[in-house]
C-alpha cells in the first residue's frame, strides 16, 4: 500500500494532506494493513487535551511482540534481527536471528513469569548495551509486564529513585560492563541502590564481564542458568491497545524525574511507520542507531521500530572512541550499515579528530545520515554531509522527544529536500504550531514561538506514572488544546521548521536531557554550600555544558575551592551520574534576585554565556551589586 511508504515529495504532500484532513481514517489504513492483531478495534481515536485523555484503537487487542517477532519468522526466520556489535573490536559480532530472538525472548519471558512476574508488573531493566537488554524488553512486553528501561549509566541513587517511583517488583541488571577500556561494576551500583528499595523481590544478573559479585541469597540469581531450562514457547499475553508498554524516565525543569507511559498499539504503529519512512529501510538493509536503550530514541529506533518492519538492527556496546575515534567507521565498513541514526555530539566529538580515521574505511554502503538529540549546529552538519555522507546520504534532522514516542519533525530522505540545522516539516499525521508568549498562535511562515502539536498522534505519552496532574500541568496547560513541547522553534519563509532549543530549564549536555532542579539540590546537600544556581552555556562538543554558580555557608570560606569543586562533582555523579557534572563551577557571594526572591537564571545564562553587554536593567534586582562580581570572576 502506497501510504505506507512515501516515495517521493508530491505523494508525502498528499499523504500528509490526507493524514490532517481525516487523521482517523488514515490510521485505521496503516493499522489495517500492517500490523497483526487479535482484535480489531471499535473506535480509532478519542481525545480531549483538557483531561488530558488520549486514547487511540481502543478495544483493539494485540501483543507488540507478535508484530515484532513472530509475524517474521514464516519469511524471515534466518535474517538477522539483532546484529551485535561487542565493545571489544575482536570479540566476534553476535548475528540473532529472528528464530533465535523469538526463541531467547521466550525464554526470557518463561523465566519472567516463574519468578512470579504478571501482566502489569514494573520490572526495571538495569542492563548495558548487550542483546540481553532488547530481549528483556521484548520478554516484557510478551507477558504484558511493563519495562521501566534504566540507563546503565545512572547512578545508584537515580536507579533507586526510579525503581521506587513506579514500584519495580524486579531489577534485570549485569554483573558489570564494558566501556571502551574500563568496566563498571553494574551489580555493586543495583546492590546499593535496593538498600533503599523495599519493592523489589527478585534481581536477574547477566553474565557479561565474569566479575566477582556480590548474589544475595533469596533475592539475586543468575539469568544464564534459568534461561537454559526454560522453554522457548511462551504464549503472548492479550493486550489491550491501551495497556501500557513501558515507563521510561526523563528529566522535567522542576522535581523528579518524570517516568512517562507509553502504551502498546498506537506506539508500535507510529514507531514502525516513522522507521520506514524516516531512514527509508529496505529489506536487507543494516541499519544503525548508535543510541542506548536506556533512552527513547533506542527504545524507538534499535527495538520497537526496526523490529516491527522486519529490520536488522545493529546494537553497539561501546563507545566511539574506543579502541580509537574510527570505532563507528569500522563498524560501518564491517556490517555494511545502511542507514547510521547518531547524536550531533558524536558528531561533534569525531570531526574534531579529522578525516583520517574515516579515510580509512570504506562508507560506501550508507544511503541515510540520522541525527537525533539535540539542534545540529551547521558546522557539524557539514562535516556529516561531506564527509561521511560524500554529499549522497541526506541527513534527516529528526526533531522529537521522550514524550512524543516518535520522531515528530524530520525530512523523509530521498523525498524531503535538506537544509543544514532544519528538522524541515512534520512527519505524516503530525500538525506543529508556534504559539507567542501571549498564547496565540503565530501564523504564516518567518516566524518565530514556542512549538506545540494541535493534535494527537499515536505515538504519544499517556500520562506521568502515578502522576496525572504532573502530566497536564507540564504539557497541557500553557496552551489551550495543545501539547507543549518545552522547544523554541522557528519556521522558514517555505515552512521549514528548525528547532532553537528549550525554552524552559531543561539542558541538553550531550544529546542528555538534564533539569538543572535535581543537580542544584545534589549540590546544596553539600554542607559546605548555602545556594547554587545552574545554566548551560555553550560547548563545542556538547552542545551546551553547566556551569554552576554557588555560594558557600560560613565554614566554606576557608576551605580549598578545587577539593571544593571536585567534591561537588563527585556528589553529583553519586546522587545523577557523571553525565551530570559541571564543567564550571563559580564561587560567589551571591546570586542575583528578584525582589520576590527568584534567582534570575537568565541573567546568570548570559554571564555564563559570555553575553556581557547586554545584560538589561539590573537595577530591580534585590541585590544588583551581585552582579559585577559575578561577571568579573566569570570563569
Ligand atoms: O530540545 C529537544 C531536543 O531534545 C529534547 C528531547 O529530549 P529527549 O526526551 O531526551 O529525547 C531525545 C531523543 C528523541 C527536545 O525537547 N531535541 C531532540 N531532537 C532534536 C532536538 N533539538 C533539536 N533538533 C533535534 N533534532
Amino acid at each position: 500500500m502506497s501510504n505506507y511508504h512515501i516515495k517521493n515529495f508530491p505523494e508525502y504532500y498528499h499523504v500528509y494532506r490526507n493524514s490532517v484532513r481525516e487523521p482517523e481514517t488514515f490510521w485505521e489504513e496503516i493499522a489495517e494493513e500492517h500490523f497483526v492483531w487479535k482484535k480489531k478495534w471499535d473506535k480509532v481515536l478519542e481525545w480531549d487535551f483538557s483531561k488530558p485523555e488520549i486514547k487511540w484503537f481502543e478495544g483493539a487487542q494485540l501483543n507488540i511482540t507478535e508484530n515484532c517477532i513472530d509475524r517474521h519468522l514464516a519469511t524471515r526466520g534466518d535474517k538477522t534481527a539483532i546484529l551485535f556489535e561487542p565493545n571489544n573490536p575482536s570479540e566476534p559480532a553476535q548475528h540473532i536471528t529472528y528464530n533465535q530472538l523469538s526463541e531467547r525472548v521466550n525464554q526470557f519471558a518463561n523465566v519472567l513469569k516463574e519468578n512470579g512476574i504478571k501482566k502489569g508488573d514494573r520490572v526495571c531493566i538495569y542492563v548495558p548495551m548487550i542483546p540481553e537488554l532488547a530481549i528483556a524488553t521484548l520478554a516484557c512486553a510478551r507477558i504484558g509486564a511493563i519495562h521501566s528501561v534504566v540507563f546503565a549509566g545512572f547512578s545508584a541513587t537515580a536507579l533507586s529513585t526510579r525503581i521506587n517511583d513506579s514500584d519495580c517488583k524486579m531489577v534485570i541488571t549485569s554483573d558489570g560492563s564494558y566501556r571502551g577500556s574500563k568496566t563498571i561494576d553494574l551489580k555493586g551500583i543495583v546492590d546499593e541502590a535496593l538498600e533503599s528499595c523495599n519493592s523489589v523481590e527478585t534481581v536477574l544478573v547477566a553474565k557479561r564481564i565474569n566479575s566477582d559479585i556480590n548474589m544475595k541469597e533469596g533475592r539475586d540469581q543468575w539469568l544464564q542458568p534459568l534461561l537454559d531450562e526454560a522453554s522457548t514457547v511462551c504464549e503472548a499475553e492479550v493486550m489491550e491497545a491501551e495497556d501500557p508498554l513501558f515507563i521510561l524516565y526523563t528529566s522535567g525543569s522542576t522535581g523528579s524525574p518524570k517516568g512517562m507511559v507509553h502504551t502498546t498499539a498506537g506506539y508500535m504503529i507510529y514507531t514502525a511507520y516513522t522507521f520506514k519512512n524516516a531512514f527509508q529501510y529496505r529489506e536487507n538493509d543494516v541499519y544503525w542507531c548508535t543510541a542506548d536503550i536506556g533512552w527513547i530514541t533506542g527504545h524507538s529506533y534499535i527495538v520497537y521500530g526496526p523490529l516491527a518492519n522486519g529490520a536488522t538492527s545493529v546494537m553497539f556496546e561501546g563507545v566511539p572512541s574506543y579502541p580509537d575515534f574510527g570505532r563507528f567507521w569500522e563498524i560501518v565498513e564491517k556490517h555494511k550499515v545502511n542507514q547510521f541514526y547518531t547524536a550531533p555530539t558524536a558528531i561533534r566529538a569525531l570531526a574534531k579528530h579529522g578525516t583520517a580515521l574515516v579515510d580509512k574505511y570504506d562508507l560506501s554502503s550508507l544511503k541515510v545520515l540520522g541525527s537525533v538529540g539535540e539542534p545540529i549546529n551547521e558546522e557539524a552538519w557539514h562535516w556529516y554531509n561531506d564527509t561521511i555522507g560524500k554529499k549522497k546520504s541526506p541527513i534527516i534532522d529528526t526533531w522529537w522527544q521522550t514524550e512524543t514516542g516518535g520522531m515528530m519533525i524530520t525530512p523523509i530522505p530521498f523525498v524531503t529536500p535538506t537544509k543544514p540545522t532544519y528538522a524541515t516539516l512534520p512527519f505524516i499525521g503530525i500538525q506543529p504550531c508556534l504559539m507567542d508568549e501571549n498564547g496565540n498562535e503565530l501564523q504564516g511562515n518567518q516566524v518565530e514561538g514556542r512549538l506545540c502539536i494541535k493534535y494527537p498522534w499515536p505515538s504519544m505519552a499517556r500520562t506521568i506514572w502515578g502522576n496525572h496532574q504532573r502530566y497536564k500541568e507540564t504539557y497541557f496547560s500553557a496552551y489551550k488544546n495543545c501539547y507543549f513541547t518545552g522547544d523554541g522553534a522557528l519556521r522558514d519563509e517555505v515552512g521549514y521548521y528548525r528547532i532553537t532549543g528549550r525554552v524552559d530549564d531543561v539542558i541538553i549536555v550531550s544529546g542528555h536531557n538534564l533539569g538543572t532542579a535535581p543537580i542544584e539540590d545534589a549540590i546544596n546537600e553539600h554542607p559546605a554550600v548555602a545556594e547554587s544556581a545552574i545554566v548551560g552555556f555553550p560547548h563545542d562538543i556538547k552542545g551546551s555544558a553547566l556551569y554552576g554558580y554557588i555560594t558557600l555557608k560560613d565554614l566554606g570560606e576557608s576551605r580549598d575551592h578545587t577539593n571544593l569543586s571536585k567534591e561537588i562533582n563527585q556528589l553529583i555523579a553519586d546522587k545523577i551520574g557523571p553525565i551530570a557534572k559541571l564543567d564550571k563551577i563559580q564561587f560567589t557571594e551571591g546570586l542575583p534576585k528578584t525582589r520576590s526572591g527568584k534567582i534570575m537564571r537568565r541573567l546568570l545564562r548570559k554571564i555564563a554565556s559570555n553575553e556581557l553587554d547586554n545584560l538589561g536593567d539590573v537595577s530591580t534586582l534585590l541585590n544588583p551589586e551581585v552582579v559585577e562580581s559575578i561577571k568579573e570572576n566569570r570563569l
